[in-house]
């Protein structure tokens, strides 16, 4: 199989066989997931001193049940299994009355993680020890926003910086979540191929006819960063766009959609109406979870322009996303400008 090479005029992408191959799944999950930071909620239920959110990591994929916990204001990620016989610990989002108490044989953790308390344990040796704590993993927060990772490679600041600093002037903590605006799919696709296929936007007069209708595909552009990248979506004649502060880089262009994609599987797309978050989490090799979740900062905007009917774009996309995924096994892809800029190299040639 070809390598990605760093030169992106060099470059070929990967061979069709690693959007079907069991075993590059599984690879997968371990060198690409596993390292790297996964949006988890927002803050909404995590407001309150001693407020807990408990979840999986990437799903029932990697199976790692964590807590998040709030601490003073700061959030704190633990393992939500008990350090004695790996009970779970918190089952829903709850606040916790002082300390996290095991409901097997009650065993008790500050919300710290640090061992408290122990029935039956008179006289035991070497007891308690660093093992009896909980686990801690890596937690970061960006505006409303929590993210995770098991063992991260590089800081959440490096993934973050670019979107910061090109949208960072939009009061996007303010933004609301709305659960009636929001929806899950499963598209029976590659979690992999699903991503490409965002990143690929120039197939937006294909597939997206009356997406393209409202942008100007011929200004339609593309910027990489170190570990994300954009695309943005200018508007047609008088279609709705963002009203740029002069501070903004943009100030003058009439920027109808901010796509940011950051590594490996979360979209945030900056509409004039608010935000709307895509989680993409593979199921399995050939099916993917995509979760729509929607922020509105202005509510008079919904119906116009680029963001108007995401849930069409969406099914527009999946219906050829799992076309492809019905043929890749044939293919070979010849080289496309999104793919390589856009994974971190060392983690597909770690598997490949
Ligand atoms: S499993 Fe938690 S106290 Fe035994
Ligand atoms: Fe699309």
């Amino acid at each position: 199989m070809k390598k990605i090479d760093a030169d992106i005029t060099k470059a070929a992408t990967l061979q069709g066989d690693f959007y079907a191959s069991e075993s590059y799944f599984k690879a997968t999950l371990e060198s690409v997931f596993a390292n790297n930071w996964q949006f988890i909620t927002d803050d909404s239920k995590l407001k309150k001193e001693r407020d807990a959110y408990p979840f999986q990591f990437l799903g029932d994929l990697l199976p790692e049940p964590l807590v998040l916990i709030n601490n003073n204001g700061d959030i704190n990620c633990f393992s939500n299994v008990c350090t004695h016989r790996g009970n779970i610990l918190i089952n829903e989002p709850c606040t916790i009355k002082k300390h996290i108490t095991c409901g097997y044989h009650g065993k008790q953790f500050t919300t710290c993680g640090k061992f408290k308390f122990m029935p039956k344990t008179e006289g035991m040796q070497n007891f308690p020890s660093a093992q009896d704590d909980l686990p801690e993993v890596a937690v970061a927060k960006w505006r409303q926003f929590i993210f995770s990772s098991l063992a991260p490679e590089f800081e959440f600041e490096e993934l973050i910086m670019d979107v910061e600093d090109r949208v960072g002037w939009m009061p996007i903590e303010n933004f609301k979540y709305r659960e009636d605006l929001s929806k899950n799919y499963t598209v029976k696709a590659n979690w992999a191929l699903y991503c490409d296929n965002y990143l690929e936007g120039f197939h937006l007069p294909f597939i997206h006819a009356d997406l393209n209708a409202v942008l100007d595909f011929n200004s339609y552009n593309v910027e990489t960063f170190k570990y994300a990248n954009l695309q943005i979506g200018i508007a047609k004649d008088n279609d709705i766009c963002f009203e740029l502060p002069e501070t903004s880089i943009d100030y003058g262009k009439k920027i109808a959609a901010y796509y940011f994609w950051l590594f490996p599987n979360l979209m945030l797309n900056f509409y004039p109406w608010g935000l709307s978050v895509n989680i993409i989490t593979p199921i399995s090799v050939n099916e993917t979870r995509v979760q729509f979740k929607s922020y509105v900062w202005d509510e008079s905007k919904l119906d116009s322009g680029a963001g108007a009917d995401l849930d069409k774009v969406e099914l527009e996309d999946e219906q050829v996303v799992q076309q492809v995924q019905k043929k890749e096994l044939h293919l070979v892809f010849t080289n496309t400008v999104g793919f390589h800029l856009l994974w971190k190299k060392e983690c597909i040639t770690s598997i490949l």
